[in-house]
């Protein structure tokens, strides 16, 4: 089964302290990372001749899982990141409240929990067990040691990657940091799920009312030597701090839309990206559809072309 990269879940520009840059960054090297290095276990345990030793698969199958924990914890962290911390909504204080006593009361086991981590690794998370039917603040140290058959409703990354960039060896200021920007909405509807053995919702933002493709896809039809005019349509302030783009693509202002549609072929396939795949490459899609071009947006932007490993190239001057 090949991982997919899910689009970043937050808007990484919204956060209240926490840098768009390292956001991005952690999502694209870190997240990305262990996509592909999940993909690349699965790809050797397929391989794997009947005959190899038992040591051999046991190591694959624990990186296997390590691989998997930190998928799923990371697009957990992203998924719950993006509100605002402090607007938790009533039915989740009465659900902290009958768990732990009052919401100060976990919240201070919650933070406690995660500066003990600091200068080392793991993830804080707050677990729903369906074995107790109780929540839990727990530990998961190397991605993947949770409590059994518990799901976790609400993740805190503690390891160095998640904060360095922004604040060094001061974990402290991170961890108030996230707890300011922590999407109450998205822990209250994984919250509903769990309570109802109902799977936890997807973290996937994307449009889906418009035709899209995912980043393997396009690398596929690339692959396979497709005609595709893909075009990158950051907007002028966004691709004017960047030094590169993908591999192929040309950068199109979305705003001066009519300037440029006289340049394209109108019988080939276009794929539009931005930076993220929230909107801006959504709207040049669409008037590109309405000017009846087969366009679809690239789910995730360039993004997640770089956090599946995409190639990216040099940009030229924008004028
Ligand atoms: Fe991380």
């Amino acid at each position: 089964m090949h991982q997919e990269i899910i689009p970043i879940p937050v808007r990484p520009w919204t956060l209240n302290g926490i840098s768009e840059r390292m956001l991005v960054s952690h999502y694209e090297n870190d997240y990305g990372g262990a996509v592909r290095a999940l993909n690349a276990v699965r790809a050797e345990l397929a391989a794997l001749d009947a005959k190899a030793p038992g040591s051999r698969l046991r190591a694959l199958k624990r990186e296997e899982l390590i691989a998997m924990g930190s998928v799923a914890l990371h697009e957990l962290y992203f998924g719950n990141l993006g509100g605002e911390g402090n607007k938790i909504p009533d039915n989740i204080r009465a659900i902290l409240e009958e768990h732990f006593g009052s919401v100060a009361a976990w919240r201070r086991e919650f933070v406690g929990t995660a500066q003990s981590l600091a200068g080392g690794s793991g993830w804080v998370l707050l677990t729903w067990s369906r074995r107790q039917r109780r929540l839990h603040n727990q530990i998961a140290l190397d991605h993947s040691q949770a409590a059994v058959d518990s799901a976790p409703v609400l993740a805190l990354d503690m390891y160095e990657h998640a904060y360095h960039l922004d604040f060094g060896a001061n974990a402290t200021a991170y961890i108030d940091a996230f707890m300011r920007n922590v999407d109450w909405t998205a822990v209250a509807e994984r919250m509903a799920a769990v309570h109802a053995d109902r799977a936890l919702p997807s973290d996937d933002p994307s449009d889906q009312s418009l035709p899209s493709l995912s980043v393997e896809e396009l690398a596929a039809r690339l692959a396979k030597g497709e005609p595709v005019q893909v075009l990158d349509a950051r907007p002028r302030h966004h691709i004017s701090r960047t030094v590169d783009l993908m591999e192929g693509a040309v950068w199109r202002d979305p705003d001066r839309v009519e300037e440029w549609i006289g340049e394209l072929s109108s019988d080939t396939p276009v794929a539009v990206y931005c930076a993220y795949g929230f909107h801006v490459g959504c709207n040049v899609t669409r008037t590109l559809r309405e000017r009846g071009f087969d366009a679809r947006y690239i789910r995730g932007g360039v993004s997640a072309w770089y956090a599946a490993g995409g190639a990216r190239a040099l940009r030229p001057a924008t004028g």
